[in-house]
């Protein structure tokens, strides 16, 4: 159960509203765009940045329109985009962040101004219509921000002139920052619907899983991944390891771990995706689980050669809706919102907007970001 107040439990009838969100989303910057980006016309010559993914944006708008809905004074919208180390860094600007949100509210004033504390700020809240949203600039063009500091937090609640805290940014939970952490002691602190949606989803499956429940780890990096598996080897009835952890030879003498056994090769002989007995035999398991938790891409698809056995997984799971259905981490996130563009039918329980604040939540380590939220 989910034991912290949301904006549900608040009458946010003509408040200043603070929202936390987490806008740190995937860029794709000019240097490295393809070059079909500007043919296609979806970056401008002389265009900094353009949104690979705009998953964590549309993920904010329940709780922007639901605070819409009931007639919140003003909105304003905090963030951080990137790691700029305290410095101003232009390519790291929400501005653009501002115009995607205007777009996604048509018939809503969205706003931007490019800090987070003092006059120009307090100015724009000043000029914000009721019911019109502002968005700040990038919190980590501070370092305050990372430091927790609770005078860079009062700065912000002076100059917006916020009487509520709501923190909606699920991704960035597991950060004790300023904006996660001290801003919490010096405002009413609820959660937003994201962060009441992910946590109550992701919680459940570690807790109390509708069985069987099969747990898929794929990805690159086995000492980001063996947290989860230790944790879910007194949860999942199976676990299933594949990806580049299991073509570098990941072994577990464990019944309930199964791990991927052959591989498709390129032409020198590195092992880039899991092969079809592998894939055939995850298609089994999942086909006979109730929940199925996915953590990490099963092979190098970015390669579209070697995007086979993600792609099986995860049209076997979008397809069938018996399935508790659940995908997090980056990359898995990213592969799997991709393949929706084209294959519109797949249906997800929950695509989780965190990499790091998921498996952190699901290995049971503390999140300073929701703990400071008032309980019910
Ligand atoms: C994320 O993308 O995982 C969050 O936004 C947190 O970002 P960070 O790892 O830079 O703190």
């Amino acid at each position: 159960m989910f034991n912290k107040k949301t904006i549900k439990n608040v009458d946010v009838k003509g408040l200043t509203v603070l929202v936390r969100t987490d806008y740190n989303v995937p860029l794709v910057s000019a240097e490295t765009a393809p070059e079909g980006d500007f043919e296609a016309g979806l970056l401008a010559e002389g265009e900094r940045e353009r949104i690979a993914s705009d998953l964590r944006i549309r993920a904010s708008l329940p709780t922007i329109q639901y605070l819409l809905e009931k007639k919140a004074g003003k909105i304003i919208l905090i963030s951080h985009l990137g790691r700029p180390k305290g410095m101003r860094d232009a390519s790291l600007s929400l501005r653009p962040i501002a115009e995607k949100l205007a777009e996604l509210l048509p018939g809503t004033t969205v706003n931007f101004v490019d800090d987070v504390s003092g006059p120009e700020v307090e100015m724009a809240v000043e000029d914000l219509p009721e019911g019109g949203i502002l968005l700040l600039e990038n919190l980590r063009f501070s370092a305050d921000e990372e430091g927790n500091s609770e005078s860079f937090a009062q700065e912000i609640v002076d100059s917006t002139h916020a009487e509520l805290f709501v923190q909606d940014g699920f991704a960035v939970i597991h950060r004790a920052h300023a904006s996660t952490d001290a801003i919490t002691k010096l405002l009413p602190s609820v959660a937003g619907l994201l962060l009441e949606k992910e946590v109550t989803t992701l919680s459940k499956v570690v807790e109390h899983p509708v069985r069987p429940l099969v747990v898929v780890i794929g990805g690159a990096k086995v000492e980001d991944k063996q947290p989860l598996i230790d944790k879910f080897l007194s949860v999942a009835d199976t676990i299933y390891v594949g990806g580049k952890i299991a073509a570098d030879g990941y072994t577990s003498d464990n019944a309930k771990i199964i791990v991927a056994e052959d591989f498709d090769e390129d032409g020198a002989g590195a092992k880039l995706d899991i092969g079809p007995v592998s894939t055939g035999k995850l298609v089994e398991l999942v086909g006979g689980a109730k929940t199925v938790l996915w953590n990490g891409v099963l092979g190098k698809v970015e390669d579209p050669t070697y995007a086979t056995s993600s792609t099986i997984l995860a049209k076997t799971l979008g397809e069938n809706p018996d399935i508790i259905s659940v995908i997090c981490g980056g990359d898995t996130a990213g592969f799997v919102e991709e393949l929706m563009e084209s294959e519109s039918e797949l249906r997800y329980s929950l695509i989780s907007t965190g990499g790091g604040a998921a498996l952190e939540l699901l290995s049971g380590e503390p999140l300073p970001g929701l703990d400071g939220l008032e309980d019910i």
